[in-house]
């Protein structure tokens, strides 16, 4: 996409021998960049959502993987992979919706028992290709997504999106935002609402941060405003990431969404799911099998560094919510776009 500013940014950077990572618990009020030497460091930059969106997440989990394996001793192939297991079961720990966390370090695993006859030394420099080559694969991915959703979207479109989902959240464009972007690109003229994306402002705070740098025209709404303006007919076309798709097509986001997908459709809105490939795990039959995250009460219970419900009130927090697949218009991907019946059509992707 040229000179667009969004490709200026780069939320994830391999720098020879170390990770940078824009922290985005910062953003937007700063742009604060930390230089990451140890897979412990990046384990806690997942956790804390410094580097969040499955994308990126597997994107930092696969050169965490590398950084952890680096330092392991050079004897035997049999001792070193015990130790392989071990870092890749302890960065799989940090969090557990998005799927693409699993999905790049099977892959790393898979690559040096496929070349296990190699020495230790060299078996880690291609792991470190490999996190290298998916980096760049996404962002190839993202850029197909982009040009694939351009289709549905109709010129003076309004949009609706929620969380973040552009180059912060992956190698580069991002998913459901590529789109965005590249509609803006090809002057269709369109405004996008964007959702708060309430405990942790995803939209307000990043969102909202991407889509200014663009220039693309916005609103920001808060989260419950969003069935109301679809009522409205304020809303053509939402548009949405995802951070676990079964085999079904029921679809984990970010918490809000399944109440979007419902209400879409009773709006008569088309709502579409923009992923990657590696986001789809036929491994999972249906969404009730979806590992959902559950995180820390204090994140509902204050607002911007502020306490707002009483001391020790009782908190639920999940991060995502399961859309049952009947909800979704279709998923936009790299391969194109994939309209129901979504498990056979997944199926033939998966096995082309
Ligand atoms: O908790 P987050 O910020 O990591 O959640 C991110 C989302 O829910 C995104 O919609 C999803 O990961 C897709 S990012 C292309």
């Amino acid at each position: 996409m040229g000179s667009d500013t969004d490709t200026a940014i780069k939320a994830i950077e391999w720098r020879g021998d170390h990770l940078r990572i824009l922290d985005q618990t910062y953003l937007p009020n700063r742009e604060v960049y930390s230089d990451i030497e140890d897979v412990g460091r990046i384990w806690e930059a997942i956790k804390k959502l410094r580097v969040r969106g499955a994308p990126a997440i597997g994107i930092a989990a696969a050169y965490g993987f590398y950084l952890g394996i680096k330092e392991l001793p050079e004897s035997t192939f049999e001792s070193f992979w015990v130790e392989v297991e071990r870092i890749a079961e302890y960065l799989e720990t940090a969090r557990p919706t998005a799927v693409n966390l699993h999905w790049a370090l099977s892959r790393l695993k898979s690559t040096i028992q496929a070349h296990k006859d190699k020495d230790i030394s060299e078996i880690k420099e291609i792991v470190l290709k490999t996190a290298k080559t998916i980096h760049d694969e996404d962002k190839r991915i993202n850029k197909k997504i982009g040009e694939n959703g351009l289709e549905l979207v109709k010129k003076k479109s309004n949009i609706l999106t929620h969380c973040n989902t552009g180059s912060l959240a992956t190698g580069q464009y991002g998913t459901a935002l590529s789109v965005i972007f590249h509609a803006h690109q090809a002057a269709k003229d369109i405004h996008v609402w964007v959702d708060e994306t309430r405990p942790l402002l995803q939209g307000a705070r990043l969102t909202s941060w991407e889509l200014m740098n663009a220039e693309i025209p916005m609103k920001l709404i808060t989260d419950s405003m969003a069935g109301s303006l679809m009522q409205q007919g304020k809303v053509d076309l939402i548009i949405v990431g995802a951070d676990r798709v079964a085999a079904n097509g029921d679809t984990a986001n970010k918490i809000g969404t399944y109440p979007l997908a419902v209400l879409a459709k009773e709006n008569d809105v088309p709502f579409y799911v923009a992923v990657p490939l590696s986001t789809i795990d036929m491994e999972l039959e249906s969404g009730d099998k979806i590992p959902i995250e559950e995180r820390e009460g204090d994140e509902i219970a204050s607002f911007n560094g502020s306490q707002v419900a009483p001391d020790k009130v009782e908190t639920y927090n999940p991060a995502f919510d399961v859309t049952p697949h009947k909800y979704i218009t279709g998923f936009i991907t790299e391969r194109g776009i994939i309209k129901p019946d979504f498990k056979e059509e997944f199926e033939k992707l998966f096995t082309d």
